[in-house]
């Protein structure tokens, strides 16, 4: 027998305002036809004034216990992912562990950008199947609207605000491919790639949050070439091959590439969860917003095997492999 760290719940949260393409028309010389092709993105959702990560953390991980049946003390250990927190400290985590009313277990942030969500999961894997937490409430959250340089059409389009949540359970497992729960995870970060994707300030370097700054063709060619071996190493990991595959769960920053890495894996599109059309790239949140997503719409059932993969600053990339 082996643990499984098993997802027992998923939720998401978008924030009310939708920012279709075409608003940036009227700024930039961009066009609603140039971002739908280079990248998929129709709409993506911005945070209101006053709203922050924690408040759209807060309404996702209630889903998330809500879909689980779980109360805020059933959990014992709160990780999320973010690199966009309201504060330098405390963690996002911690304020949204008061916010849920979680008082007992230990909350802690994970910032490995768009890769956080990843890095998260295989943090509660570790900390599940080592026997130190048992419920671990994993969220991806960001307000990345926070640091877009409005002026600068690279970018400014492609990004979106955003929560997902999902409530991982301990659970005795025989020990082989057809366990429910993370089968395996991959996990590599790259710092020679940092000015590929990086934010030009911070609290110890200029004393301001900074804005993102992108090098998107450097980026592509190292996402397209890094996901399909991340992907297929943790299904190696796990004994299992990309056709046993149901599901996979890409990070959602541009179709294009996850057109190529579904092509790289042999996967029709058929079995690809897409929502970069409706949210944007919203970094950590992406993958646990396009799970939430892709089981409301009946995609992602019990017993099916879900790949999930994700590349972002960094460099910092990986994969789990999971029975959800
Ligand atoms: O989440 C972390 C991971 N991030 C990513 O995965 C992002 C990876 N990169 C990408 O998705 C793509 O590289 C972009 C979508 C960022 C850019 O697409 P591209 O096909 O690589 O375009 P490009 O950067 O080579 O730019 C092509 C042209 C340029 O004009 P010139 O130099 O050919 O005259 C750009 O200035 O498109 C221009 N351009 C735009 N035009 C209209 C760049 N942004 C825009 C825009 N509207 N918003």
């Amino acid at each position: 027998m082996i643990t499984r760290a098993v997802v027992r719940g998923v939720g998401h949260y978008l924030p009310e305002r939708v920012v279709p393409n075409s608003e940036f028309e009227k700024t930039l010389e961009t066009s609603d036809e140039w971002i739908r092709s280079r990248t998929g993105i129709e709409r993506r959702h911005f945070a209101a004034e006053g709203e922050y990560t924690s408040d759209l953390a807060l309404k996702a991980a209630q889903r998330a216990l809500a879909d689980a049946g779980l109360e805020a003390d059933d959990l014992d250990t709160l990780i999320l992912a973010t690199s966009t927190p309201d504060y330098t400290f405390p963690s996002v985590a911690t304020q949204v562990q008061a916010a849920l009313g979680m008082t007992r277990g230990f909350a802690f942030d994970v910032q490995a950008v768009c890769a956080g969500f990843i890095y998260a999961l295989s943090n509660a894997d570790a900390l599940i199947r080592s026997g130190q937490s048992r419920r671990v409430l994993v969220i991806g959250a960001e307000t990345f609207s926070r640091i877009m340089d409005w002026s600068d059409r690279s970018t400014c389009v492609l990004f979106g605000d955003g929560a997902g949540a999902v409530v991982l359970e301990a659970a005795e497992g025989a020990g082989n491919i057809n366990d429910r729960g993370i089968l395996s995870t991959d996990l590599h970060s790259d710092g020679r790639h940092r000015e590929a994707l990086y934010v030009d300030g911070g609290v110890s370097r200029t004393g301001t949050a900074g804005h993102l700054r992108m090098q998107g063709k450097e980026v592509f060619r190292h996402a397209v070439e890094k996901l399909a071996a991340t992907a297929e190493r943790a299904l190696a990991k796990a004994g299992l091959e990309s056709a046993d595959l149901d599901w996979v769960v890409p990070h959602q920053a541009n179709l294009r590439i996850i057109r190529a890495t579904a092509t790289k894996l042999g996967l029709p599109m058929e079995r690809v969860v897409v929502t970069v059309q409706d949210h944007g790239n919203t970094s950590a949140a992406s993958i646990p917003l396009a799970m939430s997503v892709g089981k409301a719409e009946g995609k992602l059932k019990q017993g099916d095997l879900v790949l999930a993969e994700a590349i972002g600053g960094g460099l910092a990339w990986g994969a789990v492999v999971l029975r959800w």
